[in-house]
């Protein structure tokens, strides 16, 4: 996976308009189309100490996940990547698509290091989400995020 190319497309989609609806939909349709082996791809956007869902690739999901819930709870709650080999064994994970069984989910952060919005990434396979993958996602959010308007 080669996400160094993936960074250079958000990268020059991010140059074209930065608004955060805008910047996350083709985010989402980027990570869909790079990412071999994923059922969901998307932001959870942070409102009111709570997550509400935002653009996304995959089946419908949970609209509103709150601080202490799930694994993108926890991405939010401790400000930091949650990479989950086996989500059956994350206590308190919430089941959107039974299909998922590996997870990353990564904080998009502000200026001052507030989290604003997670991107969270969900595969059928467990295992999915390698320590590469990891490092290359974190550099994928951070463009997302250094370069997001309106949030
Ligand atoms: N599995 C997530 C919920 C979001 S859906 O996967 C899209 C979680 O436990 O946070």
């Amino acid at each position: 996976m080669d996400y160094g190319m993936l960074c250079a497309q958000a990268q020059s989609l991010a140059e074209s308009e930065g608004w955060y609806v805008a910047l996350m939909a083709n985010a989402s349709a980027l990570l869909w189309e790079a990412l071999s082996d994923i059922n969901w791809a998307g932001f959870y956007i942070v409102r009111d100490g709570a997550l509400t869902l935002g653009p996304f690739q995959g089946k419908a999901a949970c609209i509103h996940i709150a601080k202490d819930k799930g694994v993108c709870g926890a991405a939010y709650r401790e400000n930091k990547t949650m990479l989950v080999p086996n989500v059956h064994e994350f206590p308190g994970h919430i089941a959107c698509d039974g299909a998922s069984n590996a997870e990353i989910v990564i904080p998009l952060r502000d200026e001052n290091n507030a989290v604003k919005a997670v991107l969270d990434i969900d595969s059928p396979t467990l295992n999915r989400f390698s320590e590469a993958d990891k490092t290359g996602l974190e550099a994928f959010a951070r463009v997302i995020e250094k370069a997001m308007k309106g949030l």
